[in-house]
């Protein structure tokens, strides 16, 4: 048993109790805790750049403004789009300077709960991603585009107001930062379920969640753990082991490391595991974005992916129903939240 499973059962057998003894001052029967309003962890806010509305209004600004770039055409938004998932669709980007990204540009839902950055989990910190992103991807000279930034007086005004400075790199940084980790995946139908509510979500996707977690099923909660459906750690599943040249990953990234640590050839072709909150929304799927569907990806991991050296022997060929697969599938779709409509933010115009 999964333990948010686990959490409804408890939480249940709480209520009931709650119900069957009278809730006196003496009574020692436990009281159901009000439902919480989410299943999700804290998130890993570092002390120095705090998350405040304000702050992620800016950030919010920022990600979508091309004026980030040193060519003035290049923004956040060029590779993580709201009505992709926050990714942008394509199999593989192309950066600021024209080369084509090897790997695939990730959703950013839930980003905040990853303690390691980028798919190999190369970067410490998400305000390092986003600056080593605002250089490399967006193409900017993070000095030059802070004084450019910092003409804008709609900009000027909303940093000394939300961050109490002037318009640095760092600051920059610190706010886009902050709206990244406001891009959560939370209360999908299925946390609805969970928290009580049976008709969240259909007989199927209840069903689902079983072949999803079962041993004897697809047993996919091995990785993808909840509250996340993620585990936050690396595997390899064969992802690109049918090409000559593989991407060695997180193995790649530690070999490299001085010193490099004893078992870094065992994290070969091994990949941050993505969560499966929100993943409906944000196909093609994979670190090379080589699965079109979520059918496709699906399908891929039941096989029990590319064989190689390296690969996790906790991906199995699972063989289950074309019923349970269906199922399977509306379980994922269960776990997608309502974004609703994402609105655009106004920018600030330029300096007359
Ligand atoms: C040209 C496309 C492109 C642009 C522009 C871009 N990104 Fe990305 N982004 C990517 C790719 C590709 C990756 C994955 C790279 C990797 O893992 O090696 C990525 C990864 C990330 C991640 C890491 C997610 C994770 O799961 O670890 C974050 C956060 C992110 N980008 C934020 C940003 C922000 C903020 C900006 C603007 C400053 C930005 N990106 C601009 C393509 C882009
Ligand atoms: C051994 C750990 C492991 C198991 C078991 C596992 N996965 Fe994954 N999953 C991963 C990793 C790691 C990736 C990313 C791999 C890559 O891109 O190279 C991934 C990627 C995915 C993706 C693509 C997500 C995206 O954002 O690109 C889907 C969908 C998926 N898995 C579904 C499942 C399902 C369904 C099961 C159960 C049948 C399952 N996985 C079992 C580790 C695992």
């Amino acid at each position: 048993m999964s333990w948010p499973r686990l959490i409804s059962i408890v939480f249940l057998a709480a209520v009931l109790a709650g119900c069957a003894a009278p809730d006196t001052a003496d009574d020692a029967a436990p009281v159901a805790e009000p439902a919480a309003a989410s299943f999700l962890p804290e998130m890993n806010v570092p002390a120095d750049n705090p998350i405040t509305d304000e702050k992620i209004e800016l950030g919010k600004q920022l990600f979508f403004d091309t004026r980030i770039s040193d060519s003035g055409t290049f923004s956040c938004e060029t590779c993580h789009l709201p009505e992709m998932g926050w990714g942008d669709g394509l199999a593989l980007s192309t950066n600021a300077a024209g080369n084509v990204n090897t790997r695939h540009s990730p959703t950013l839902y839930n980003v905040g709960y990853y303690t390691e950055f980028y798919w190999d989990g190369r970067m410490p910190t998400l305000e390092d991603q986003v600056l080593a992103a605002w250089r490399g991807q967006v193409g900017a000279t993070p000095d030059a585009v802070a004084e450019t930034i910092g003409a804008i007086p709609g900009y000027a005004e909303q940093f000394e107001s939300a961050m109490g400075t002037a318009v640095t790199a760092d600051a920059i940084v610190d706010a886009l930062s902050t709206f990244v980790r406001s891009l959560e995946a939370d209360n999908s139908p299925w946390d609805q379920y969970e928290l009580g509510d049976a008709n969240a979500v259909s007989a199927d996707a209840i069903a689902g969640f079983d072949v999803f977690s079962l041993e004897d099923k697809a047993n996919c909660t091995l990785c993808h753990l909840p509250p996340l459906y993620t585990d936050t750690l690396y595997h390899n599943i064969g992802v690109g082991f049918d090409s000559d040249d593989p991407d060695m990953g997180r193995g790649a990234f530690l070999a490299n490391q001085d010193p490099a640590p004893d078992d870094a050839a065992t994290f070969n072709g091994a990949f941050k595991t993505p969560t499966m909150r929100n993943v409906t929304l944000h196909p093609p799927y994979f670190h090379d974005g080589g699965a079109a569907t979520l059918d496709e990806a699906v399908d891929y991991v039941l096989s029990g992916g590319h064989f190689n050296p390296w690969l996790d022997e906790r991906l199995m060929p699972r063989e289950i129903t074309d019923e349970e697969r269906a199922q399977l599938i509306a379980f994922l779709e269960a776990l997608t939240s309502d974004t609703g409509d994402f609105v655009r933010p106004t920018l600030p115009p330029d300096a007359e």
